[in-house]
């Protein structure tokens, strides 16, 4: 049996990178495995969060999840805060990761940045909160993109470790999941740079939540260089922005970069934006409307995570009851 866990952290806007990096791959997912999918907010505030923010955000992962097409029928989808069992793992887990780990942790290097001293700790032990996300439901599978990969390789170590201190196999080696040719969104703005919602110019990206006037815009704002468009894959060296446009037309249209290029060689961009704005619109605009309907019902959005933290519940609860026998928290 596989069962696969994910997780978003509900921090500001989701956009096109998180969609075709990420909740699109999940979707396909969902078919052939039990699948748990989780919105990180304890993660989430590792950082300082607005509070009103963050409930927002909250919700808005969750409405992009059911949006996009994960099912919560089949799925179970909730929020990280609503299930105790994680920060109870997590605990056990701060125990169990070394210091010399955690201080290996690049993610935290960037994110603490110059200032280490002034981080919080939640920040630097944020790996060992991770790790007890996907082991408190025993998850064989994760997927997973590059930026993660470090924090996937600390799960298994801890895994590990707790196994083999206690004794008992307890823990599942929680694979990566990595999907074919992942698609790396870049920057509208510049294309060496990861499309990001930390980015300041809210041109840099296309969010899930902007409509087609707005979709429009950004793509024909979209830095370009000026030749037109390459004939094959290997026209696309050294012009970052030409090639991030070509794959995010190719992943939309689920097709491959030669394919597009087989059909779009030698066109100026404005005709290439045009077609990109024509699918882009054409693919997400379902999405945005669903998106903001949901948003208008958040009854029904919290309906879906109360569902899903019950159903969460239900497998990490035998879980948690194991680890505290393997670690000798008397339970009376
Ligand atoms: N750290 C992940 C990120 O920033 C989010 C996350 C938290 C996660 N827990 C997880 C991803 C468990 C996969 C599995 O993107």
């Amino acid at each position: 049996m596989t069962r696969i866990f994910s997780g978003v952290q509900p921090t500001g806007n989701l956009h096109l990178g998180n969609y075709l990096g990420a909740i699109r791959n999940w979707v396909r997912l969902q078919r052939d495995h039990e699948s748990i999918f989780c919105v990180v907010d304890m993660h989430a505030v590792t950082v300082w969060q607005d509070p009103v923010e963050l409930s927002k955000s909250t919700r808005e992962v969750t409405a992009a999840f059911i949006a996009a097409g994960i099912d919560p029928e089949t799925c179970v989808i909730f929020n990280q805060s609503a299930v105790p069992g994680h920060a109870q793992l997590a605990w056990v887990f701060n125990c169990v990761a070394r210091m010399g780990w955690l201080n290996r942790m690049t993610q935290f290097k960037e994110k603490a940045g110059k200032h280490k001293e002034n981080a919080s700790v939640g920040l630097f032990a944020y790996p060992a909160l991770m790790a007890a996300d996907i082991l408190l439901y025993k998850a064989t599978h994760v997927p997973v993109g590059e930026d993660q990969k470090q924090h996937l390789e600390l799960t298994r170590d801890v895994a590990q470790k707790f196994n083999n201190d206690y004794g008992r196999e307890v823990f599942p080696i929680t694979e990566p999941l990595i999907l074919g040719e992942a698609t790396r969104v870049m920057s509208l703005r510049d294309g060496t740079k990861k499309m990001s919602k930390s980015d300041t110019s809210d041109f840099s990206r296309i969010n899930l939540t902007d409509d087609a006037d707005l979709i429009a815009q950004k793509i024909r704002k979209a830095k370009t260089d000026p030749e037109p468009l390459p004939n094959d894959v290997a026209g696309l060296e050294d012009r970052p922005e030409a090639a991030n446009l070509v794959g995010i037309y190719a992943a939309l249209a689920d097709k491959n970069r030669e394919e597009v290029l087989a059909e779009a060689g030698g066109w100026a961009f404005s005709q290439f934006k045009q077609a990109l704005t024509e699918l882009a619109v054409e693919t997400l605009g379902p999405m945005n409307a669903e998106m903001a309907r949901l948003l208008e019902h958040p009854d029904e959005i919290d309906a879906i995570l109360r569902r899903g933290a019950e159903r969460a519940q239900a497998i990490a609860g035998p879980v948690l009851d194991e680890v505290y026998d393997t670690v000798g928290f008397l339970r009376v």
